[in-house]
């Protein structure tokens, strides 16, 4: 899809369709106003008819212009005509490309950037328009015979004054960065286990690497790992034939001597959850369980075509979890990287395993603040469903940041306390540690046993186990939460130049 800022006039436009705004009440938006004005009272005729009210996310599309360079209109409504919370203006823009997906549309200008957000400016608004745009012609066409799309769209152009160029130009830049992170990710999501395999996503790591000068991809192997001592990951990996990968993304954009900020990405390309084996129903599903470690990469994609000024880690332990002669059995003990040792008392609580690792590795690049993304919990869908992504961690002032960036990209967080008191549930009688904490609090227990291995920076914990794919008939990964993490990152590099 091609992104662009049109400034031209509206005389002057050349589309296959226009989106404009209508509140309730009959009142138009000022380019609905303008609009109107060159179609003879077009679009009035329609409002004052009924065939619209201006409800939020309501939508007419005008199929036929007279005597006009401009093909069809879309009106879309807006609600009362008062400033949009961020939220609705989201639904707003998703009604509007939904009804364009199935017209024979090539070319759309969407003037809804003039609407007012509460404290928004043009260039959140700009960014959102392409993150919901671009978010809702997904497809993953990959193996179906007929690859033809439902969507015909080619191009959109974000109608802005002249002088709003500059902020729309800036939104335009940080959507276009985002949506391809975002696409990376859903796309690495949806792929199947047979095909995303832990050397697959190796691959697709070494590849965004030979995109970007600023991004540095290394692999370490399975031999690499046994010397470093990583026995929690290698582990879960000995029951796999797939052989595991501990993929690192180094991106430099900031100052030599800046710490950098490392996110590590939950890599189970299939977590069939070894010989304490899933049930089989949805255990498909369990194809997304790479989702943290691809939204590592489609964050690093993001964060290079943006080119923030920061220098990122990206790790991606990766592994596959199955049942085997040779894997993991209840009871077992493993020594993990830090010397911990570890009881496994379920061979399905196999990511913290993988992380455990990841997260002592991560004390070699001098940190400055960790962030985990993980789809570590089924009862993180319990507690938080599938709006909200689960957050823990053990330094206030970074939750609050990542608290603020979910509000600001509309990408949802919830934060749980991770309070000593639960610390208990672990309790081995034969170990350090056992790898679960039993059935009360499994999001928090499951960050207790991670914390015990951050205790060496400031860190935070994402749990997406609702939040990164879709179940059902629209089953299909989402892309979160890049979005949330894309935004820290901006808001960082905001503050450095501040
Ligand atoms: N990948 C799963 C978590 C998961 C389950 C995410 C369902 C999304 C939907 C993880 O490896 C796992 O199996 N966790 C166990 C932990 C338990 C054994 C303590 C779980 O949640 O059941
Ligand atoms: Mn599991
Ligand atoms: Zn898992």
């Amino acid at each position: 899809m091609d992104y662009s800022i049109e400034t031209a006039p509206l005389e002057k436009l050349q589309c296959d369709c226009i989106i404009v705004g209508v509140y309730q009440d009959q009142q138009l938006s000022p380019t609905a106003i303008a609009l109107n004005n060159i179609t003879q009272g077009l679009i009035n005729k329609i409002v004052t008819r009924g065939d619209i009210s201006g409800k939020n996310g309501e939508t007419v599309l005008i199929n036929a212009i007279p005597d006009s360079q401009i093909e069809r209109i879309l009106l879309v409504g807006l609600g009362k005509k008062e400033p949009l919370s961020g939220k609705n203006y989201r639904k707003v823009l998703l009604a509007a490309i939904n009804t364009l997906k199935k017209p024979q549309i090539k070319s759309v200008v969407c003037s809804l950037a003039e609407c007012e957000v509460t404290v928004r400016d043009w260039q959140w608004k700009s960014r959102q328009i392409i993150e919901v745009f671009n978010d809702a012609v997904y497809q993953f066409t990959a193996h179906k015979s007929d690859k033809e799309t439902e969507s015909k769209l080619e191009r959109i152009s974000i109608l802005a004054p002249e002088n709003e160029l500059a902020t729309a130009q800036a939104g335009l830049l940080q959507g276009k960065s985002i949506a391809e992170g975002m696409n990376l990710t859903k796309l690495l999501g949806d792929l199947p286990g047979n095909i995303c395999t832990p050397t697959f996503l190796a691959g697709q790591a070494i590849e965004l690497g030979n995109k970007y000068d600023s991004l540095a991809v290394s692999i370490l192997e399975e031999s690499d790992m046994e010397m470093l001592g990583m026995g929690a990951l290698l582990s879960v990996s000995r029951g796999s034939r797939q052989p595991a990968k501990l993929i690192t993304l180094d991106y430099q954009g900031g100052a030599k001597d800046s710490k950098p900020i490392v996110l590590i990405g939950k890599g189970l390309t299939f977590d069939a959850g070894g010989i304490s084996l899933k049930p089989g129903a949805g255990m498909d599903e369990m194809k997304y369980d790479m989702c943290g470690g691809a939204t590592v990469l489609g964050t690093l994609l993001a964060v290079a075509q943006m080119q923030l000024p920061l220098n990122i880690i990206g790790l991606i332990p990766s592994s596959e979890n199955m049942p085997d002669g040779d894997a993991n059995k209840p009871g077992d003990i493993l020594t993990s990287m830090s010397g911990k040792t570890i009881e496994v008392l379920n061979t399905d609580a196999e990511g913290r395993l993988l992380l455990c690792d990841a997260l002592t590795y991560a004390e070699r690049f001098n940190p400055d603040v960790v962030i985990d993304l993980a789809t570590l919990t089924g009862a993180c869908l319990v507690a938080l469903g599938r709006v909200a992504s689960g957050l823990l961690g053990n330094d206030d002032a970074l939750c609050n940041d990542l608290t603020s960036a979910s509000e600001t990209a509309n990408d949802s967080l919830w934060r749980l306390p991770l309070w000593e008191d639960y610390q208990e549930q672990l309790k081995s009688n034969f170990a350090d540690m056992a790898n679960v904490g039993g059935k009360d609090a499994g999001t928090i227990t499951a960050a207790c046993f991670l914390a015990r291995f951050a205790e060496k920076f400031r860190w935070a914990h994402l749990d997406i186990a609702g939040t990164a794919w879709r179940t059902g008939q629209t089953k299909g990964a989402t892309g979160r939460p890049v979005p949330l993490l894309s935004q820290y990152l901006i808001d960082r590099a905001q503050i450095l130049k501040a």
